[in-house]
């Protein structure tokens, strides 16, 4: 069957917690009830040599296990608990896209060097993963890395252009365009292994959450060939030829679940599955298009806590439990309750302030931080964390005077 394909574009964790102001000197108290490994985050220059964590594991099943060592240092980390559904200390809290353009350090440090050129330099990722953790004092150290790396990884030739993002020089069209997207392996990514080492060994018992993206997310950039609004070629290739859908999202689940499989031997903590546009889809279709790839890549990491997150997706937020997370996230538009009744029992949520809040005053945002940890009290742990990421033109303060807050439970 044909299809009409319109172009593209329309378009010890607490350790190192800063010390300054009464909210943090409160969480301190609070965080040593349960200080475990001391961290070094604050004193250390990037590390890229250490050796692994050298915490000893726990003598349970699956300790030995890849990765298992370096994940042990973190285990009672009020995040990793969090997504357990366990009792925490106080709500851990950290942001998307925590690592990035809002810091003057990470613009410091990127002067010169392209953005994929950084996420393949370990050097970079490991310095870059911990700035915001220094800076903050957040619950969780995010993976610096971009979804469409394990594309750029497996030979798709693309860029991620500043100011735009993602661009693909050839969108996928045909069958023939399969043979471009082999499964991944970790000799494909060599320095996402030796960054993820790095970087538990420098982190600790903060811990690091590697991420991908999933399966739709990634096809509407190779489909659209950059961002799209719509996502109109995107749908026509899914409604118009499902066979060939179903079979670019098995490529790219495979991909997918192979770069988050490197991440876990390696040592993250956590996984998240961003499929930040799948809020394009009605439930029904989400369920017959997508749930089933994006259940397959989560699956394959079920021995970490797995957050699963998009934008727009209060419709979806049952399904995507049921793909397979333990964590789902949520974004500003659905309050946490509510989101915690459509997800269902025996799922903890993500989120969820407006990332634009941070720009009102003090006293407004100090309101909504309370309004959603109340929120999120509904549900059986809840990661405090924004509703998107952090918007370039965040001020810093701002987002550490929220974790300020986040932690003394105000
Ligand atoms: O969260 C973090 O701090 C870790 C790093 C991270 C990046 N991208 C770094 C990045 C993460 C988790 C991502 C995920 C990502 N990338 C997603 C899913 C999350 C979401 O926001 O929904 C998506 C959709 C992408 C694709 C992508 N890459 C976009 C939309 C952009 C921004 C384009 C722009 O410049 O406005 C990128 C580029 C990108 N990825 C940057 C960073 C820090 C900016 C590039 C730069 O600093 O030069």
């Amino acid at each position: 069957m044909p299809v009409t394909v319109p172009s593209a574009s329309d378009s010890s964790e607490q350790a190192r917690r800063p010390a300054h102001g009464t909210i943090a000197a409160m969480t301190d108290d609070l965080a040593l009830a349960t200080a475990s490994a001391p961290s070094n985050v604050t004193a250390s220059p990037p590390a890229t040599a250490s050796p692994p964590a050298a915490a000893s594991p726990p003598a349970t099943a699956g300790a030995d296990a890849p990765g298992a060592a370096a994940r042990s240092a973190a285990r009672d980390s009020a995040f990793v608990r969090a997504c357990h559904r366990e009792p925490v200390p106080h709500t851990p809290v950290w942001f998307m896209r925590q690592a990035g353009r809002a810091l003057p350090e990470y613009r410091a440090l990127r002067q010169g060097t392209e953005m994929l050129q950084a996420c393949t330099t370990p050097d970079l990722v490991t310095e870059i993963t911990l700035q915001p953790v220094r800076r903050y004092g957040v619950d969780a150290a995010i993976f610096f890395s971009d979804i469409v790396v394990p594309l750029k990884a497996v030979g798709v030739e693309l860029d991620i252009v500043p100011g735009v993002g993602p661009v693909v020089a050839q969108p996928f069209r045909t069958e023939a365009d399969l043979d471009r997207l082999p499964a991944l392996t970790p000799e494909h990514v060599p320095y996402i292994t030796e960054s993820v080492r790095a970087l538990t060994s420098e982190l600790g018992a903060t811990p690091l959450i590697g991420f991908a993206g999933a399966p739709f997310t990634l096809a509407s950039y190779l489909v659209e060939g950059g961002p799209s609004k719509n996502h109109a070629a995107t749908k026509a290739l899914m409604y118009g030829r499902p066979d060939l859908w179903s079979a670019l999202l098995d490529r790219l689940a495979t991909i997918t679940l192979g770069f988050l499989r490197v991440q876990v031997d390696a040592g993250v903590s956590a996984v998240q599955l961003f499929d930040s546009w799948v809020g394009a889809l009605p439930a029904a279709d989400y369920r017959a298009y997508v749930q089933p790839h994006s259940a397959r890549v989560l699956a394959a990491v079920a021995d970490v806590p797995r957050i699963h997150f998009g934008v727009g997706t209060g419709e979806l937020l049952h399904d995507m439990g049921q793909a397979g997370a333990d964590v789902v996230g949520v974004d500003w538009r659905v309050p946490l309750a509510d989101a915690v009744r459509r997800i269902g029992p025996d799922k903890a949520v993500q989120g969820n302030l407006d990332p634009t809040l941070v720009f009102a005053p003090h006293d407004v945002v100090a309101r909504k931080v309370r309004e959603t940890l109340e929120s999120g009290r509904a549900a059986e742990g809840h990661v405090f964390n924004l509703g998107h990421g952090v918007l370039p033109e965040t001020d810093p303060d701002a987002l550490l005077r929220v974790v300020e807050l986040v932690h003394a439970g105000l």
